[in-house]
C-alpha cells in the first residue's frame, strides 16, 4: 500500500510501497495491452505539471497517464506564468492548490524543491526530478522495466555508467535497486564519481574503468552527462569521453550474454551509447518510454484514489 500524501523520493519507501506501485503499474499494462486504455478511474481529478527543466518522456507521460485515467491533466506553462514575474515557488503551488488541483508535478532544477512544495499545499506531490537529488518516477519505471526483462532484481548485476555525481536518475536507481536486492556497480571518470557514492546504500560498488564495470552485468544503464549542471567541462571534448566512457558494441562480450541495455533518454548518440548499442535488439530504451507510461498511470491512481 502507498499511504502518502506524496511521491517525493525513493530513499524513504519501503520495500513494499516500491512492490505495490509496481504490482499496480503491471495491472495498467494489462489493460492497455488488452485495448481498454481509457477509464475514468480518477474522473473529476486535476493534474498539473510545472516544469521548471525541460522535459520530453517525463511530462509527456504524466498527462497520458492523467488523461488515460481520466484526470484532467493541464500544464503551467512556466516560460509564460507568473513565475517570469518573480513569483515564489511556494506562492505558485498555494495559488494552484486554492484553485482545487489534486496533484502537482514538479521538477525543478534545486534538490529539495518538490519536498518544499509539499509542505506547503494540500495537493500531492510528485517529483519529476529535483536537480542531481532524485527523479522517484524513472527509477521505478527502470526497475519495472528490468523485473519485464529478467524475472526479478534480486541478485542481478547492474551496471549504471556515465555521469553518475550529477545524476538524479542514477541516485534514484541506486536507493531501488539496492531495497529490491541487486548489486550495483558505478561506472565514470573520477570527476563524475565519487567512491563516496558506495555509501549510499548496500551492495554498491565504484569503479573508474567502464570494462571492469560492465563485466557479468545482467544490466547496464547508460545516462547522459549533465553538461547543464557542470560548472565546467569534467573531460577535454565528448569524442574523448566517448573514447574512454563510451559504450560500444565490441565491449558487451565482457557482460552476461543476455545483458539488457537501458538509458533514461535523451540520449547524446555517440557519447554514453554508440548507435550499434542503441539499435540492439536487447536494448530497452524505447520499452522504457513505454512503460513510463503505466508506472505514472500506478503513481497517480495509488496518490489520488483516495483523496
Ligand atoms: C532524465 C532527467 O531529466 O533527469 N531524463 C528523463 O527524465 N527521462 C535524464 C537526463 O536528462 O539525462
Amino acid at each position: 500500500m502507498l499511504k502518502r500524501k506524496d511521491l517525493l523520493e525513493i530513499k524513504s519507501l519501503s520495500e513494499d510501497e516500491i512492490l505495490s506501485i509496481l504490482h499496480t503499474a503491471k495491472q495498467m499494462k494489462e489493460k492497455i495491452d488488452n485495448s481498454s486504455l481509457r477509464s475514468d478511474e480518477l474522473k473529476n481529478k486535476s493534474v498539473v505539471t510545472l516544469f521548471y527543466e525541460n522535459s520530453t518522456r517525463t511530462k509527456m507521460s504524466f498527462m497520458l497517464a492523467s488523461d488515460y485515467l481520466g484526470a484532467k491533466p493541464e500544464d503551467l506553462g512556466i516560460a509564460t506564468s507568473s513565475v517570469n514575474k518573480g513569483e515564489s515557488l511556494v506562492d505558485t503551488g498555494v495559488t494552484l492548490d486554492n484553485m482545487g488541483i489534486d496533484a502537482m508535478v514538479i521538477r525543478h532544477s534545486l534538490t529539495g524543491a518538490s519536498h518544499l512544495l509539499a509542505k506547503n499545499v494540500k495537493a500531492c506531490v510528485i517529483n519529476a526530478g529535483d536537480g542531481s537529488n532524485e527523479h522517484p518516477t524513472q527509477a521505478l519505471l527502470d526497475v519495472y522495466s528490468i523485473i519485464e526483462q529478467k524475472g526479478k532484481i534480486e541478485g542481478l548485476n547492474v551496471a549504471i555508467i556515465g555521469d553518475i555525481a550529477n545524476s538524479r536518475v542514477a541516485r534514484s536507481n541506486i536507493f531501488a535497486l539496492s531495497k529490491l536486492g541487486a548489486n550495483v556497480t558505478l561506472a565514470g571518470p573520477s570527476t563524475l564519481v565519487g567512491k563516496n557514492m558506495e555509501t549510499l546504500a548496500k551492495n554498491v560498488k565504484v569503479v573508474n574503468d567502464i570494462l571492469e564495470g560492465i563485466k557479468n552485468a545482467d544490466v547496464i544503464m547508460g545516462l547522459r552527462v549533465q553538461f547543464e549542471r557542470q560548472k565546467k567541462m569534467p573531460f577535454p571534448n565528448t569524442s574523448e569521453y566517448h573514447k574512454f566512457f563510451g559504450l560500444t558494441k565490441d565491449m558487451l562480450h565482457l557482460a552476461k550474454d543476455d545483458v539488457t541495455i537501458m538509458h533514461p533518454g535523451p540520449i547524446n548518440r555517440g557519447v554514453e551509447l554508440s548507435t550499434d548499442v542503441i539499435e540492439l535488439e536487447n536494448a530497452i530504451i524505447n520499452e522504457q518510454v513505454k512503460n513510463g507510461v503505466v508506472v505514472r498511470m500506478a503513481i497517480l491512481k495509488l496518490l489520488l484514489q483516495n483523496r
